[in-house]
């Protein structure tokens, strides 16, 4: 297997980031035929195992293929963590990273949650080590504390409030309403989005996602002059200068559902790039454009792949579903802890969704395409 060395913020609430090292393995890759052979097995052990599969928007494309032949789900985080609760499945497999996998089993401790890779990680998750974080929340007393799902179990477990990059602005506006003060951690480039959104007060941790952080302005603007017709789409966790040129700036689930609404036929997308996959199923007469990156060469951390997303396979789910390998393990009490914030979340959407569906109001899609003007 390939081992790749990656690099991230080490960020530090004070405001200094220094580089981290970290790692990912490449899973080797299949064949056609191996990925069909390894489908079927998959599909026969889902059965038996009474198991279903959860996977993220940024997996390998079999993988989503799989996961919704099989009646399972592909979605954003905050649909990853509901379906998982939801369903009565008694084994889950979150293809994803481990952060998803940790939340599936804070909010179902009785089911066996197994990943593909458990090593699986994420460069914010590695950004906001616990302790640190404690530390940070203890000089802050007077703050309600909003951390991204992106997090350990841990840092969940200090937190008011869990938010994914569906649900973040409305609850920090609900919070900023009701006259809270943030701290907030660890996405400072989404923290800062929020912050400029709801006008909240809001101390960022200083995080940043390998994949979001490399996206250009000046490139994006130039690609954006050679397709005026195009629609900008970007994840919020980018920096504030390609946010700023976006037309739509949302949650992966938002940004595809934007394709099926704006009225044009070119998209520029600046998210991970296997966000394509579903994208291009659902709409395949469009045309997406991937946002530039630092470049292909040594200087690009991503390329707009996430290196622990990649960690996923076929391969990987067989084993563990065959041999239990990538199997999530979380100290009760701590589970419990880190469950109250995300359920916090879990209820604010739901309700926020009931509200949506009884007044037939869309008034949160044209606060997404407010910026978009006729094609
Ligand atoms: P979404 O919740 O929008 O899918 O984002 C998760 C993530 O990790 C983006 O990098
Ligand atoms: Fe984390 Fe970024 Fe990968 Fe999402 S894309 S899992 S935020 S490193």
């Amino acid at each position: 297997m390939e081992i790749k060395t990656v690099t991230f913020d080490q960020a530090t609430p004070a405001g200094q980031c220094s580089p981290g090292q970290a790692w990912a393995r490449l899973p080797p890759e299949q064949s056609p035929q191996q990925q069909r052979q390894s489908a079927r097995r998959i599909k026969e052990l889902l059965r038996q195992r009474n198991a279903v599969m959860v996977a993220h928007y940024y997996v390998d494309g079999a993988l989503q293929d799989l996961a919704r032949e099989t009646g399972g789900c592909v979605g954003d985080s905050l649909e990853m963590a509901r379906f998982g609760s939801e369903h009565p499945a008694t084994t889950l497999v979150v293809a994803g990273v481990r952060f998803m996998g940790e939340t599936a089993k804070i909010l179902s401790p009785d089911k066996t949650v197994l990943m593909p890779d458990g090593d699986a990680t994420c460069s914010l998750d590695l950004g906001c080590p616990a302790e640190e974080f404690g530390r940070f929340c203890d000089a802050h007393p007077d703050r309600t504390v909003v951390v991204y799902a992106n997090t350990s179990a841990a840092v969940k477990a200090r937190a008011d409030w869990v938010v994914t990059s569906s649900v973040g602005q409305d609850i920090v506006a609900a919070l900023h309403a009701r006259g809270d003060k943030i701290l907030w951690a660890p996405d400072r480039h989404l923290g800062a989005h929020i912050q400029r959104q709801t006008g909240a007060d809001m101390l960022l941790w200083q995080g940043s996602c390998v994949v979001h952080d490399e996206f250009k302005a000046d490139e994006l603007q130039a690609l954006a002059d050679a397709h005026p017709e195009a629609a900008i789409l970007v994840h919020p966790e980018s920096p504030a200068a390609v946010t700023a040129l976006a037309d739509v700036v949302g949650s992966t689930t938002q940004l595809i559902a934007a394709v099926g609404k704006l009225p044009t036929n070119t998209f520029i997308v600046a998210t991970d790039q296997g966000i394509l996959h579903d994208m291009r199923q659902r709409y395949p007469e469009r045309i997406f454009l991937a946002a530039p990156t630092a470049g292909t060469g040594g200087s690009c951390k991503s390329c707009a792949f996430c290196p622990w997303m990649a960690m996923n396979s076929l391969q990987g789910v067989e084993q563990a579903l065959l041999q239990g390998s990538g199997a999530i393990e979380l100290d009760a009490a701590l589970g419990l802890a880190a469950r109250k914030p995300i359920e916090r979340m879990l209820q604010f959407a739901a309700a926020q969704r009931q509200r949506v569906q009884s007044s037939g109001d869309m008034a949160r899609d044209t606060a997404l395409f407010q910026n978009f003007g006729p094609a």
